[in-house]
């Protein structure tokens, strides 16, 4: 039986880092972890200008802690009335990697969203000219659908015609959660879709969310599926193919805005998604493919060099806190919290573990 595991330091290619107290709060769990991140703009206001996105770049840097490196890839929240010169711009200036589109009323911070493909045209054929990729929150709106069907309905709807659109357009479908979005992704001979696959959606289907009564915990949104959908995941997470690659969507809400007649959605996995990946990928028998899936597919996608240095777990029983503390009295409730991983990343710094 493997008792290390020490991949090439990975990615997080989806990352909700907040700001103020909770971003310095979240962020020294994915900068053990991560060397890179993908850091999602649904701000309160939204990352709409390369100003704002410069901004919040400097602020998350400054919350890095001393002697540690962390480069964070900011992303451009798309509205319909986004310029286009905007998005290039910022591109253009290193500021923006990526842009994010989420559908009006899709999730959290998403009511300046796009309310119709139509509308960013313009933009999405300038980021198709650049090579800037597109990442996606696929999930149909349209209240009629059923919230389980909302993905599978995306692609149909949407996907598909934006796809045969704009031909050329980098696309990351992300955080999928169903058969229809692995099959559809896996089905992709371009090179030019991708998706990002989260540890909740491979480790957990639907039923979490209800044992023994509700578990705002295991809420997010796409929300979790059935079981033969986990099972589609995980068979395509851990098939080695470059399509698919890591980003947790490590989403921090304060306990009591879970805990709440009605809830936030979002699971905060940062403390230990390496160790919950890798509890899949051993699952799979596929140890031999964590590395592709963490640490490379998700950078070549993206066109970045490799990371320096690597990371290690060992075959320990995961320490991480149940509640991250905030001040006042409120706190976080981790994902892992309410399970025990049987792995345990190793400090680079002390090679004790943290
Ligand atoms: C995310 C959040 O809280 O910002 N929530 C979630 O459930 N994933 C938004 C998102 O990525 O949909
Ligand atoms: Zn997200």
């Amino acid at each position: 039986m493997v008792q290390t595991v020490t991949i090439a330091r990975p990615d997080d290619m989806h990352l909700h880092l907040r700001d103020g107290e909770m971003l310095k709060t979240v962020l020294p769990y994915s900068v053990r972890q991560f060397g890179r991140a993908i850091v999602m703009p649904n701000l309160k206001p939204p990352i709409t200008s390369v100003e704002a996105a410069r901004a919040y770049r400097e602020r998350i840097l400054a919350a890095v802690p001393e002697n540690t490196s962390f480069e964070p890839l900011m992303t451009a929240y798309l509205c319909d009335a986004t310029d286009f010169a905007t998005i290039e711009e910022g591109f253009v200036e290193r500021v923006f990697a990526a842009v994010k589109l989420y559908p009006a009323g899709a999730t959290t911070h998403s009511e300046y969203g796009v309310t119709s493909i139509d509308k960013v045209a313009k933009v999405l054929d300038v980021m198709q000219d650049l090579g800037m990729p597109l990442l996606i929150h696929g999930e149909s709106t349209d209240p009629t659908v059923d919230v389980f069907d909302r993905e599978a309905v995306f692609i149909e709807r949407t996907l598909m015609p934006l796809l045969e659109r704009h031909t050329r357009l980098k696309v990351v479908l992300e955080h999928i959660t169903t058969e229809q979005a692995a099959n559809f992704v896996a089905s992709d001979t371009s090179g030019r879709l991708a998706a990002t696959i989260t540890p909740q959606h491979l480790l957990l289907n639907r039923n979490a969310m209800f044992t023994g009564g509700m578990r705002p915990h295991y809420y997010c949104l796409p929300v979790l599926k059935r079981e033969r959908h986990r099972l589609a995941l995980r068979k395509v997470a851990t098939s080695g193919s470059r399509s698919f690659f890591l980003g947790t969507d490590s989403a921090p809400h304060e306990r009591g805005m879970k805990e709440a007649s009605c809830g936030c959605a979002g699971i905060f996995s940062a403390p230990n998604a390496l160790e919950a990946y890798l509890t899949v990928f051993e699952e799979e028998n596929a140890v031999e493919k964590f590395e592709a899936f963490a640490s490379e597919n998700g950078r070549l996608f993206y066109g970045l060099p490799p990371n320096e240095g690597t990371i290690t777990l060992t075959r320990q029983p995961t320490d991480a806190p149940e509640l991250v503390q905030l001040s006042e009295g409120k706190s976080i409730q981790t994902f892992m919290g309410m399970g025990a991983l049987p792995w345990r990343l190793v400090d680079q710094k002390s090679r004790q573990s943290y």
